[in-house]
């Protein structure tokens, strides 16, 4: 009995080696694929959604060969969402940086990039991008009030979310309704102070900046993103017929301005 299972062990073991050869052969034979010059890139998500809204994007990074990481924030100040990405930006010990905010991550990351020469390049989201002095709330003033802003309500703790039929109204009306639902009951309340907060130095003085505009969005008024891509004097402006939902319902066009920023800062 105990040679019998000694032979079968031989036998499992020989198998093992020639199928490992065999696969070290083929993987040897194979054409190499073009080596990637692997950037880094961090994505940080705005209010009333996480990291997850990343995840029609992610794959188009990866499949170019970049690191990628997905910033969780907190959306309880807008301190505490720089503080996290400052812990993001800080954990990656090598090569060049690409950092992307949609939304108020366009906020977050305007704050966490500034004097930071890991950061090569910002690319905007649907996003905003104050100046030194600038808050949200006095952002919008120029330009025709949209309905959305009316339509936050506080939870218990005071932070804001949108009811779930108006979030699929105004933040996804073109994304898949299922889907849409579901950001829907996941989306990240947050604090209702962060419309005044008052930007410090804009990392996009002295950093490359890339911006993607939603022109049909109903979050953020598409008049106020045109005049932010001539502001930050964006290396490269795309327009897109989307809503604010666009990295869920656009994500080819979203990933290849990040791509083309990531190009730029990996030669
Ligand atoms: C930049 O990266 C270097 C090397 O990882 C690190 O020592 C330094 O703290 C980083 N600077 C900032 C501002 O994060
Ligand atoms: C708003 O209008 C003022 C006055 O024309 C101008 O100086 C300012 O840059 C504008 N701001 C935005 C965000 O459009």
């Amino acid at each position: 009995m105990a040679r019998f299972s000694n032979s079968l062990l031989l036998v499992f073991f020989v198998t093992l080696l020639t199928t490992t050869l065999f696969t070290v052969i083929d993987a040897a034979n194979k054409p190499k694929p073009k080596p990637s010059k692997k950037v880094n890139i961090v994505l940080v998500h705005g209010a009333l959604a996480d990291g997850s809204s990343w995840s029609r994007v992610i794959p188009r990074l990866h499949a170019a060969g970049h690191h990628v990481v997905a910033v969780q924030q907190p959306l309880t100040s807008i301190e505490d969402d720089v503080a996290k990405v400052k812990v993001a930006l800080r954990t990656i010990k090598s090569g060049p940086i690409v950092l992307v905010g949609h939304s108020f991550g366009g906020v977050v990351i305007t704050q966490a990039a500034h004097n930071n020469p890991n950061v090569s390049a910002l690319v905007y989201v649907a996003a905003f991008a104050p100046d030194q002095g600038e808050s949200v709330a006095e952002l919008g003033k120029n330009y025709t009030a949209l309905p959305s802003n009316q339509a936050f309500v506080p939870d218990s703790d005071g932070h804001l979310l949108l009811p779930q039929n108006l979030f699929l109204r105004y933040f996804a009306p073109d994304v898949d309704k299922k889907e849409a639902e579901i950001m829907a009951v996941v989306q990240g309340s947050f604090d209702s102070v962060r419309f005044g907060f008052v930007s410090g130095p804009p990392a996009w003085k002295k950093h490359p900046s890339y911006y993607i505009v939603a022109e049909d969005d109903q979050i953020i008024q598409p008049e106020l993103q045109a005049f932010f891509t001539k502001r930050i004097q964006a290396k490269k402006t795309v327009k897109v017929h989307a809503s604010h939902a666009l990295l869920v319902s656009r994500p080819k066009e979203v990933a290849d301005l990040i791509l083309d920023a990531a190009k730029a800062v990996a030669k």
